[in-house]
């Protein structure tokens, strides 16, 4: 993996690190001794088999014969990653168009939907680890209302996915009674840990994309050596960070495709750190389109962040040049080399500004290196999670929003 971690813009000392990486190793040697719930995520790129692999690939293929479009329902980390994948990944085909929804109750978005698919045939995927939530199970019930007039409940049953823990609750038991095909989630990974799962990889194979290279790339760094040692600075130095007074950190895109990776990294860092009163916000920031709104604040507000800038290097693949003609003194380069030129800028402009900048760097995002980066960042955040002595695999905050949901819900009767 072509995976690169520059922190000379962090002005952190050797000292700091060196202090830390016994307590880091113990952490991630806990995680891959499953001393946690949770855990199974850290070796899952290693025990996914091909029959696995096989299943999602061969459902894939009847969703891609059958249908124009590929309804995905689910919420936090049953839908953040598997975006993310396909926005940075997929393929940009209107007739083979994964759509997104389930994460919210807006008429009009469900309405908008509902319309975009009037003639085109479909099919429907519900992801939900627990089976319960409120945003999927509404929209589950529109859309397969909708799948069901469209087609008859025995033709709707073979088009519908369901996603979901082997346990007996409403959406696996809906499931079982309506005949649809269900793929089991392991009851040791959780949500936004989930990407590398059927969670993320059957949206990503509809979409195109070559799973067994997003696994591989996961798999290759997926070993306790590749991190031991100087492989997780990175979190320690976001420990360093929350221990000294910052309190955001920003993570940041040039690459307009990667803005739902950035997405999965806030819900990652946010659900899994965000406890206790302690954690970093972590928040994201799209160049250049953001220099120019929250570039002033960056380079002269508030010290209160650290910036994770995240770019691919990109040499090769397509590229636009700038004509001879264009404005001096642009004229004659390319995108490419006027890219690489605003990284560069941005990164010692704010380093000189006093934010400390670490650069985590990839040579393209493609399939590999994303799935790669996912496995990286999982690992990160559940190291640095554990540095400040909190448990990363829980949310007990998202439950209260839930309960006090539903009791407006029951008045409505
Ligand atoms: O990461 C998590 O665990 C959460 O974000 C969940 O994915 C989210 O709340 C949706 O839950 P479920 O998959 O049970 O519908």
């Amino acid at each position: 993996m072509s995976l690169q971690i520059d922190l000379d813009g962090c002005g952190i000392e050797e000292s700091i690190l060196e202090k830390y990486r016994p307590s880091a190793d113990r952490q991630l040697m806990d995680l891959w001794d499953g001393k946690y719930d949770f855990t199974g995520w850290i070796r899952q790129p290693l025990e996914i088999d091909e029959v696995s692999l096989g299943m999602v690939k061969e459902a894939a293929e009847e969703i891609r014969a059958c249908s124009d479009c590929f309804i995905v329902l689910g919420v936090g980390g049953s839908y953040i990653g598997a975006k993310a994948v396909i926005d940075l990944l997929g393929e940009d085909l209107p007739e083979k168009e994964v759509i997104f929804a389930g994460f919210n109750f807006s008429a009009r978005y469900v309405g908008e939907i509902l319309k975009r698919i009037e003639n085109r045939d479909f099919s429907l995927c519900v992801i939900s680890k627990s089976g319960s939530t409120a945003e999927t199970m509404v929209a589950y019930g529109i859309f397969r209302e909708y799948l069901v007039k469209k087609y008859g409940r025995e033709e709707a049953a073979r088009r519908t996915y369901v996603i979901t823990e082997n346990r007996p609750n409403p959406l696996y038991t809906h499931a079982v009674e309506e005949g649809a095909r269900i793929f089991e989630l392991a009851e040791n990974i959780g949500g936004r840990f989930s990407v590398l799962t059927a969670v993320g990889l059957l949206p990503a194979a509809v979409a195109g994309i070559d799973i067994r290279r997003l696994i591989s790339g996961a798999a290759a760094i997926a070993s306790p050596e590749f991190f031991r040692g100087k492989g997780l600075d990175y979190a320690i130095l976001r420990h360093h960070y929350y221990e000294t007074g910052k309190t955001v950190e920003v993570f940041e895109f040039f690459d307009p495709y990667a803005a739902f990776f950035g997405e999965w990294l806030k819900q990652l860092f946010g659900e899994s750190e965000g406890k206790e009163k302690k954690g970093l916000f972590p928040a994201t920031l799209l160049f250049s389109r953001d220099l120019h709104s929250m570039g002033q604040f960056l380079q002269q507000g508030t010290e209160c962040m650290f910036e994770t800038l995240i770019t691919a290097n990109e040499e090769e693949g397509q590229d636009v040049q700038v004509p001879e003609s264009a404005i001096r003194p642009f004229g004659g380069h390319t995108l490419k080399e006027l890219d690489l030129c605003a990284v560069s800028g941005v990164r010692d402009a704010h380093v000189k500004a006093g934010i400390p900048v670490v650069h985590i760097s990839v040579d393209a995002f493609s399939p590999e290196e994303v799935g790669g980066l996912i496995y990286f960042f999982e690992t990160q955040c559940a190291v640095s999670a554990l540095l400040s002595e909190v448990n990363p695999f829980d949310q007990p905050g998202v439950e209260a929003y839930k309960k006090e949901m539903r009791s407006y819900v029951i008045k409505l009767q």
